[in-house]
């Protein structure tokens, strides 16, 4: 596996693989790897003869600088990890090499960006826009993929490539769970024993939602479980609760005619985790 700290470096490696007629997968993360990110990189090996991870916690996506400096990270860890899943080149520039000196150019989807968790982090996808059109340019991959728990980050990112004319496949990976059920993340390392405990409430809600949206529940049926089931938890602190059409994130009412995504933010102990479900009618 090829390390690549410069974008110069990164572009001779990806040009020897272009030279030599082998298509590109892009696999984009702020790295401390776990199961999640393993299964989109198993994704980016089967799409193409090579792969691409990046490892950048981008700052422009962070709200507060002590949300930045909390992220977890572990280089050498997620090298060996990265190696053993047979990626080609793995990409850790510097903030520099990203955001030049002098950096004033962003990349936002302004509707898109700025609903729903975008009203409680605002500012965020505008970073995540700005930096995956960045990387897209550095590495000019064939295909790109992303998980699904970010649900509305991938629909973001879907809209930026259509806009821009990236011509690059956007391919979303399924949620990976605990054993227990919750949702894969880098922050869960975070969270106090109580606290890992206690997250559970999101992804037994979303049980609880998918049942009662099989027995006929409305739209707003389905919020009320949800708000009513992650609210009984004394630890939980709701952020985000939004039950909307699953691919324009345009708020929708009364009995389901289409799939429908839900998308869950909550805060345990000051952490924040995500959890999403598409529910098909
Ligand atoms: O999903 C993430 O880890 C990040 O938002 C991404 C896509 C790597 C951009 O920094």
């Amino acid at each position: 596996m090829q390390i690549c700290r410069t974008v110069a470096d990164l572009r001779n490696a990806t040009a020897q693989f272009r030279k030599d007629g082998e298509n590109i997968a892009l696999v984009p993360t702020m790295g401390f790897l776990h199961d999640g990110h393993m299964a989109l990189v198993a994704q980016a090996n089967a799409l193409a003869e090579r792969s691409v991870a990046t490892i950048f916690v981008n700052p422009s996506q962070f709200g507060e600088t002590a949300d930045l400096d909390a992220y977890p990270r572990n280089e050498a860890r997620d090298f060996a990890m990265l190696e053993a899943a047979g990626v080609d080149v793995v990409f850790v520039p510097d903030v520099i090499e990203v955001y030049p000196e002098g950096d004033e150019t962003i990349v936002e989807t302004t509707g898109l960006a700025n609903v729903l968790h975008g009203l409680v982090r605002p500012g965020h996808f505008r970073g995540v826009t700005t930096v995956v059109a960045r990387l897209f340019n550095f590495c000019q991959p064939d295909f790109a993929v992303f998980g699904e728990k970010d649900y509305q980050q991938l629909q973001v990112i879907k809209r930026m490539t259509r806009d821009l004319g990236f011509p690059i496949e956007i391919v979303g990976v399924t949620t990976e769970r605990e054993t227990d059920g919750l949702a894969m993340s880098s922050r869960n390392v975070r969270l106090t024993p109580e606290d890992r405990v206690a997250a559970l409430v999101l992804s037994q809600s979303l049980t609880a939602a998918e049942t009662a949206a099989k027995n006929g529940a409305t739209v707003e049926d389905i919020a009320a479980v949800l708000k009513s089931t992650i609210t009984a938890e004394p630890r939980a602190t709701l952020r985000g609760l939004d039950v909307v059409d699953a691919s324009s994130l345009a708020p929708i009412s009364g009995v389901l005619t289409s799939p429908v995504a839900i998308m869950l933010s909550a805060e345990f102990g000051g952490v924040l985790l995500l959890d999403q479900r598409v529910i098909n009618p």
